[in-house]
This record gives C-alpha cells, sequence and structure tokens, in this order.
C-alpha cells in the first residue's frame, strides 16, 4: 500500500533528522537547528506514531530518555531518572493539560499550580550526605549522567555544606545551571577582544563551562545555579506542597528564582504566563517558557509519570527567539561613522513575536567567523527590542550554487575607499562627509530626540532633503523657508511651518544635548552629560587634552581620543561655528567644585530598589568618588542591599566574609547627607 509506505519512509526520515539533532544537542553540544525547529519535528513523529503505533520502532527518539553522556568524565547512575517535560505552546494546550488532570484525579476542583520560570542552562543533579556535597552529576540520558563533582564545587551559590537544619540525612537536589546574560556578555565581550571564539548564547556558554576537564576554567566562568526540585531523599520530612519545598532548599542554601510563585488554578497559570513573558527581557537570565507544575506532592504521586515526563507538570514555551531562515543577499550600509554594516537580507520569517526580513552580520570577522554564504540557511535570532542578528549557518543544507560574501572595498554610497584601521574590526568608508550616507545619519542623529529635537524632522524628509539638495550640513536646516519645505513630497504648508518652528525653538539647547548631537563617535548622552558637567563650556572642552578628558567620570583613553581628534579637525570646527552663527545657542554649565568623600571606596549595589533606580544610585555613589563592583570580594567595603532580601547571594557572601551591608534606606540617607540626593 503506497500510504503506508510514505508514513514509513517519512517516519524513518524524521528519526533520523531527530536523532542526528539530538545528538548535536546532547553528545556534541553543537546544535544547528534552532530548538523550535526540533520541537516541530519531535511534534510531528509524536503525532504519525499515535496514528500509526504498529510503526513504532525501538529507536525512535520518543520512546528513549535521552542521548549517551559524553566520555571525559565518569558516568554517575541517577537513583531516580531525571525525566524531562511536555510541552504546551498555547492557552489551549494549557487548559488541555489542566483538564487531563482533573479527569485521572476524578475531580472538578481547582488544582493549585507552582510556577517557575524555565531557566535556559544545563539540568544538575546534587547530592547530598549529612548536610555536605559528595557529587553534582548532569542529566546525561536521565538514567547515567556524568559526575561534574569538581566543577559544580567552584559554582558559588551551590553550596557546600547545607545551613540551618532539618534537612533529610540524603538529599538530592534538582536545578539548573546557567549564565546569567550580563556574564556572557562580558566573557563575550573579553573572548571577542582576545580574538577568541565567542559562544553563540548562554546556554552554549554555560554548557560548555561546565564540560571543562580543568575546574579553574569553569570556575572562570559566571555560573549561577537554581534549585528546582528534590530528586530523591531518605530520612527527614520534606513539606507536602512543592513551593514549601522549594523554601526549604532556600533555607538550606540554594538558589531559588524569586518569581516562584504557588497559583489556585490553571487560570492563575495562564496569568502568570503573560507576566513574566512581560518581564521576560528586563531578567537578569534567559527563559524559554514557563514550568508549571501541581503544586501538592501527594497529588504529583497520585499523577505519576508517562515514558519520559511527568504528568503533573508541563513547560508552556515562549514564542522561540531563534528560527531558521534563507540568507537571500547581502547588502551593505553605510552609518553615521562610515561603519560599513553588512546586512543579510532574508526570506520573512516570524521569530521573537515579529516577522523579520533583516538581520545584522556585524561585520567582516563575523561572516568569516559565521562561514556564511548567500543562499545559506542560517538560525535568525531576535530578543526583545534587540536587532535581529544570524548566529549560526545550518552548513547541512548548504546548496551548491551558495556564492562567498564579498566584502566592498570601495563605499557602495560614495564610493571612497573603505578602510580599516589596525586593531578595530570595523571597516569604515573614508568619505567622512563626503559621503551622502554619513551626511544623512549625522543629520538624522543630530535632530533626533535625544540630541537636538526636532519635532517633524524624521528620517525621510532628512533623506529627501539631502537627495534634493536643500540641505547638506546640518547647520544648513537653519536656513531652510517654509515656502521651500512646502513644496516637498508628502508636506504642506501647515507641516512646513510646523518645522520651521520647530527648528527655530531647537535653537536654544543645552551643551550636553549639543555634544550629544554632533556624533562624536562614542559619545552618547551619558558622556555627553559628564563632559558638560566636568567642563562647564564648549571652550573649556575644545581646549581639553585627551588627559584631561580622561578625567571625566566614563571616559577612557578611547573616548578621550575621539573628542580630542574631533574637535582638532576643521571640518567640524567650522560645522561647529556655522551653527552658532545660524543662532544655536546654550547656557554654560555651573561647574562644581568636586569633593569624592568615597574615594577608594567599593560598593557593590544589589537587590531592587523602590525609593529611587538602582542605576541611580550607583551614578551617585560614583559622583562621590566610589567605584561600584558587580561582585562581592575582599575588596570590597560596604554592599547595599536593596529591597530588604537577606537571601540575596550577595548579601549573604558579604555576611561570610565580614564587609558592611547597608540598606536602601541608609543609603537614601547617606547620599542625602552627601547632598547628591535630595531627601
Ligand atoms: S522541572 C520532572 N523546573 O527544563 C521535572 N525543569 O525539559 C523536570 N528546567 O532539562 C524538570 N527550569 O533542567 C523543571 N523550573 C524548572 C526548570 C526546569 C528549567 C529544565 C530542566 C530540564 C528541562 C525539562
Amino acid at each position: 500500500m503506497p500510504d503506508t509506505f510514505l508514513t514509513e519512509s517519512r517516519l524513518q526520515e524524521l528519526r533520523q533528522q531527530l536523532n542526528y539533532h539530538n545528538y548535536r544537542y546532547y553528545v556534541l553540544d553543537d546544535p544547528n537547528i534552532p530548538d523550535a525547529e526540533y520541537d516541530r519535528l519531535y511534534a510531528q513523529l509524536q503525532q504519525l506514531e499515535q496514528q500509526h503505533p504498529h510503526l513504532i520502532s525501538p529507536d525512535s527518539p520518543t520512546q528513549r530518555v535521552g542521548e549517551a553522556p559524553l566520555s571525559a568524565f565518569d558516568q554517575v547512575a541517577h537513583e531516580v531518572p531525571m525525566l524531562s517535560l511536555d510541552n504546551a505552546f498555547d492557552d489551549e494546550e494549557l487548559e488541555d493539560f489542566n483538564r487531563r488532570l482533573q479527569d485521572r484525579l476524578k475531580s472538578t476542583d481547582d488544582i493549585e499550580f507552582a510556577c517557575e520560570p524555565k531557566l535556559d542552562g544545563i539540568a544538575i543533579s546534587l547530592l547530598y550526605r549529612e548536610g555536605l556535597l559528595v557529587r553534582g552529576a548532569t542529566r546525561g540520558d536521565g538514567t547515567t549522567g556524568e559526575d561534574i563533582s569538581l566543577n559544580v564545587r567552584t559554582i558559588p551559590s551551590i553550596p557546600l555544606r547545607l545551613l540551618g537544619e532539618g534537612f533529610p540525612p540524603l538529599l538530592e537536589v534538582r536545578g539548573e545551571i546557567y549564565m546569567p546574560k550580563k556574564g556572557f556578555d562580558e566573557l563575550n565581550d573579553k573572548a571577542r577582544s582576545a580574538g577568541e571564539k565567542t559562544f553563540v548564547n548562554p546556554r552554549n556558554a554555560a554548557a560548555g563551562s561546565l564540560r571543562q576537564l580543568d575546574p579553574k576554567i569553569t570556575a572562570s566562568r559566571p555560573l549561577e545555579m537554581c534549585a528546582y526540585s528534590v530528586g530523591w531523599s531518605e530520612g527527614g520530612d520534606l513539606p507536602e506542597r512543592h513551593t514549601d519545598v522549594l523554601e526549604a532548599l532556600h533555607g538550606w542554601g540554594f538558589l531559588i528564582n524569586p518569581e516562584m510563585k504557588a497559583v489556585a488554578n490553571i487560570q492563575g497559570c495562564i496569568d502568570y504566563y503573560r507576566a513574566l513573558a512581560q518581564k521576560r527581557e528586563q531578567l537578569a537570565y534567559d527563559i524559554d517558557g514557563i514550568v508549571f507544575k501541581v503544586n501538592h506532592r501527594g497529588l504529583q504521586e497520585r499523577l505519576g509519570f508517562v515514558s519520559r515526563a511527568p504528568r503533573w507538570a508541563i513547560a508552556y514555551k515562549f514564542p522561540a527567539q531563534e528560527e531558521m531562515t534563507l540568507l537571500k543577499d547581502v547588502e551593505f550600509q553605510v552609518g553615521r561613522t562610515g561603519a560599513i554594516t553588512p546586512v543579510a537580507r532574508l526570506e520573512p520569517v516570524f521569530v521573537g513575536g515579529v516577522t523579520v526580513s533583516n538581520a545584522t552580520l556585524h561585520n567582516r570577522d563575523e561572516i568569516d567567523r559565521l562561514g556564511v554564504k548567500v543562499k545559506d540557511t542560517v538560525i535568525v535570532r531576535r530578543a526583545g527590542d534587540v536587532i535581529p542578528q544570524v548566529v549560526s549557518v545550518v552548513k547541512a543544507k548548504r546548496p551548491t550554487d551558495a556564492t562567498e560574501i564579498v566584502f566592498p572595498d570601495h563605499c557602495p554610497v560614495c564610493e571612497s575607499p573603505v578602510e580599516t584601521l589596525p586593531g578595530e574590526v570595523v571597516a569604515r568608508c573614508s568619505g567622512g562627509l563626503i559621503c551622502g550616507a554619513q551626511r544623512k545619519e549625522a543629520i538624522k542623529h543630530f535632530v533626533s530626540r535625544k540630541a537636538l529635537d526636532i519635532d517633524g524632522l524624521g528620517d525621510k524628509l532628512v533623506e529627501q532633503l539631502v537627495d534634493e539638495g536643500l540641505i547638506d550640513s546640518v547647520a544648513d536646516l537653519y536656513k531652510l523657508e517654509a515656502e521651500t519645505v512646502a513644496g516637498l513630497e508628502r508636506m504642506g504648508a501647515k507641516s512646513a511651518d510646523n518645522l520651521i518652528a520647530a527648528l527655530e525653538a531647537s535653537k536654544q539647547t543645552s551643551l550636553d544635548r549639543f555634544l550629544y548631537a554632533l556624533g562624536i563617535r562614542e559619545v552618547g548622552e551619558a558622556t555627553a552629560r559628564g563632559l558638560s558637567r566636568h567642563f562647564g563650556s564648549l571652550p573649556a572642552l575644545m581646549d581639553a587634552s585627551e588627559e584631561q578628558l580622561q578625567k571625566v567620570d566614563d571616559v577612557g583613553p578611547v573616548v578621550a581620543h575621539f573628542v580630542a581628534e574631533f574637535f582638532q579637525q576643521p571640518h567640524n570646527l567650522e560645522a561647529v561655528q556655522a551653527l552658532q552663527d545660524a543662532g544655536v545657542y546654550w547656557p554654560d554649565v555651573e561647574v562644581e567644585a568636586r569633593e569624592e568623600p568615597l574615594e577608594g571606596k567599593t560598593y557593590v549595589v544589589t537587590g531592587s530598589f523602590s525609593t529611587i533606580k538602582r542605576n541611580d544610585a550607583k551614578k551617585m555613589l560614583q559622583d562621590l568618588g566610589a567605584k561600584v563592583a558587580g561582585s562581592v570580594s575582599a575588596k570590597t567595603h560596604c554592599v547595599v542591599v536593596g529591597g530588604g532580601a537577606t537571601n540575596n547571594s550577595k548579601y549573604v557572601k558579604a555576611q561570610e566574609l565580614g564587609i558592611d551591608t547597608m540598606t536602601e534606606e541608609q543609603l537614601v540617607e547617606m547620599l542625602g547627607e552627601y547632598g547628591v540626593l535630595e531627601v
């Protein structure tokens, strides 16, 4: 029968693909398709097998728990298998899950659930005997994992000895090891400046860090571990509710997720999902969904397990942030500072909640690193508001007619030569303001909201003005007349008048806005503000040496060089003069005598703040001369803990090291005394 034949070959194909991707993911730790694509293939296989149960074969990925572990570490047999979770992708599937539970329990009563973010890291099992950490093991294939005790011991959030009392004499704690986003970015920045390979995402970085045979390397990586369950225990009693078990673990020294919460029923789960989806980007770590667990352990026991997952839990996944699509072409865009950015034109794809048809390829090095060609199938990532990026290439799908990406040696806009300065990765058009693209971008920047904030002058209008030859420079803007503007496409007399009025109003500005508007390389708003406060006037700033410039907060040698260089170039001085001649002006800023009572002191600021923003608190401490560090060490003088969280890991560390701590209220009071904050 041709139908059965087709089904059989499709099943075989799916199994083969899934087994291959499973191997890449679990054994090589080098996946080359996005998780969402894997999930789809898996769901297809599951569905086909459900329709044709007699065709299920023992080698199907649905028929086994996982994959063989790496061979470099000793093997560990898990006393209780480490299972995975079933997935839901929409509210309906979640409600189905609730219904299945009620059916099994033969009750229509609301079920209480524990809600926890699904951390995107590596599952870990930690075994404690009499409170002492005796073993740390990976999940492996669920039955057999790898002994990575030496590596887990290096992770500061893992207690080597349990705190407090009341823990069972034998306790196996399970959780996730992950790399917070900030640590990931710093690690990659370091790798990049050392010319080393970067990690694709925090999950891969965490996996790579744990797989090190040398624990010193693991120790140098910013890993965290968050406990989410007890796998096995003997002796002692654990609380009846899962959320209380987690609280108990917390008391024994584990980090638990602060977002964890019990809700009364499935609607509570849906509300929780919505709320956390909103918060996802602000979280300090990557999550790929929410895990909902029946909260009462008695009910969990009654519900039991199916082959690879518990019946009493489900992972409600967020829309995927990575998807696969075709790279149709590469174009080269010229930015305000002449930087040439290769932009991938993609077959439109729905990722991270929007349809994406362009993604940045950053620079030439990135193209080399990815080894990407035109017509390749690529993995695109879009997280939050971040510009979509090409993160890797599915080389297996490369067609024979894929072509090399040729980086231009002349600017695609003005044809000036493209240069790459020694020590830089970015290639730039050498045309400066001769280059139409740079001119347009410089003008767009000048009029933008944080710069001179000229209402009604959007990107399209700037392009039109330059293309029509009506303006060549920012100063030309102030020569525009209403009649000329009114004649432009999509403009009328009214909008032209408004624009002229907005231009007039923009003339009165402030020194920091003006400095920012000039578009000096690496001078963002904060730096512009720092420069204006420090020097007080434009002539004082223009006269400053690179050394003097470096006295300003956040100004290092690179920024100092760009600022000094900017004011050495005659065409920039002419542009500044022309703007002043056109009537742009600003009051000088009073330069306060700088007192730095906290000079030489290092502060760490942590926890959630309510009366001031945490970043403002940091800034004010810096203004008082303190150094603000990200982690607590023997060199720290004081840890400021917001929100009164005594379980905060930095607070705990400070206590261990005998370092002073301070509450938000105490900080506010101190800042008030020093006169940097009004109280
Ligand atoms: S519970 C039997 N809770 O997701 C219950 N898992 O497919 C098994 N994960 O690799 C896990 N955050 O490491 C649970 N709060 C959480 C989780 C979580 C992340 C991971 C887990 C496993 C995968 C489950």
